[in-house]
């Protein structure tokens, strides 16, 4: 019977309430599926914080080292709102995670369901089918990490802040050889988005793109944009990419616009994946709900289950290689909303359940 082992490590505010639903649905699926799930859970974020003084305790790196993906549920809030930027859960726990890892490659889906086109900003005459789309994002090099990055004051006594934006060629490819593989799995186009007419690492970007799409994909249609016309085609016609791949920080950026369009951020999830292979000979993974913590929603059987339950289904797929299950747990979530079980944040003002009688239903079409 094929082990799983992964590290749980589910965070703050509604991070431990999605968890156990997510935890729930892959007990199910493993029962059905023959799988044991053998996995570990681990401090981060403010709970860490709380309870070892650090956000990300050596003994949460060594829990995920020791493991072969990573199944997160999200970190930070109001409580350790006042320490300074650098300690706060996000920056000082999922920045040095990905860094450690090398969580080089972020897929975000943008998924929206034709039954649910009414809670996008959209509306259904813009996105009558619903969107389907596929961010790909660049996550350890660029702006975030360059050196140096740093706040001095100057001699004439006025202060002055750099953030370096950096990318060498070789990162450039690896996040190109990702997106290859999402578009070759999908339509076939691929769209690169950068800033190639002001900055010297986009202009190195898109030669990068353009050459290695040449070489290893000729097949696919390539195209280039301009990142803030990229934020407008977005919001415009979503449909028109496919896959589109992009570094760090306009990653970051686009897949917020698109999972507003995408109606609910508790329906989307997320695959960070390394650059090494875990003990199954697939990458490791870092696996995600796009949305936050949602404090106010915390306690309260309120938060959509969804995102982090998808979140598990990619790990299957992508650090496991279980196809079967993973796309089982995607027609099962579908299936539930589809049928009208919904949380109130994708119910429209209409009946509304919790986040575990959510889980139950998705359990029920499994
Ligand atoms: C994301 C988040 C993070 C980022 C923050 C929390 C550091 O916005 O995963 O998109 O900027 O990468
Ligand atoms: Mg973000």
């Amino acid at each position: 019977m094929p082990s799983l082992k992964f590290a749980v490590l589910a965070g703050d505010y509604i991070g431990p309430e999605v968890m156990s639903e997510a935890l729930r649905v892959l007990d199910a699926v493993a029962r059905q599926e023959n799988l044991t799930l053998d996995y570990t859970a681990a401090d981060v974020g403010g709970a860490a914080i709380d309870r070892h003084g650090s956000a990300l305790p050596e003994s949460t790196i060594a829990t995920c080292a020791a493991a072969d993906a990573i199944l997160f549920g999200s970190v930070g809030g109001p409580k350790w709102e006042k320490l300074p930027p650098a300690q706060q859960p996000e920056r000082a726990a999922l920045l040095p995670l990905r860094k450690h890892f090398t969580l080089f490659a972020n897929i975000r889906p943008g998924l929206l369901y034709r039954e649910l086109t009414d809670a996008s900003p959209l509306k259904t005459a813009r996105i009558p089918d619903g969107i389907d789309i596929v961010c790909i994002r660049e996550l350890t090099g660029g702006v975030y990490f360059g050196q140096p990055k740093a706040t001095t004051t100057l001699p004439d006594g006025d202060i002055q802040a750099v953030d370096t934006m950096v990318y060498r060629k070789s990162e450039i490819e690896r996040i190109t050889a990702t997106a290859i593989t999402a578009a070759r799995s999908r339509k076939g186009k691929l769209c690169s988005i950068d800033k190639a007419n002001v900055l010297e690492t986009s202009v190195l970007w898109r030669k990068t793109v353009t050459a290695y799409v040449a070489q290893h994909a000729p097949e696919l249609a390539l195209t280039h944009m301009y990142v803030d016309n990229a934020a407008m085609q977005l919001a415009r016609d979503p449909n028109q990419f496919d896959v589109f791949v992009t570094e760090n920080m306009f990653g970051d950026i686009l897949s917020d616009e698109m999972a507003v369009i995408c109606g609910s951020l508790g329906m989307l999830s997320s695959a960070s994946l390394g650059a090494s292979k875990n003990s199954c000979g697939l990458p490791f993974g870092l696996y995600e709900p796009a949305g936050g913590t949602a404090p106010d929603l915390a306690g309260k059987d309120l938060a959509n289950p969804c995102a982090q339950i998808l979140s598990a289904a990619l790990m299957l797929r992508y650090s496991f290689g279980l196809e079967k299950p993973a796309a089982r747990i995607e027609a099962a979530v579908k299936q539930a909303v589809v049928s009208g079980t919904r949380t109130a944040d994708i119910a429209f003002g209409g009946k509304s359940i919790g986040t575990r009688a959510m889980a139950d239903a998705v359990i029920a079409h499994l």
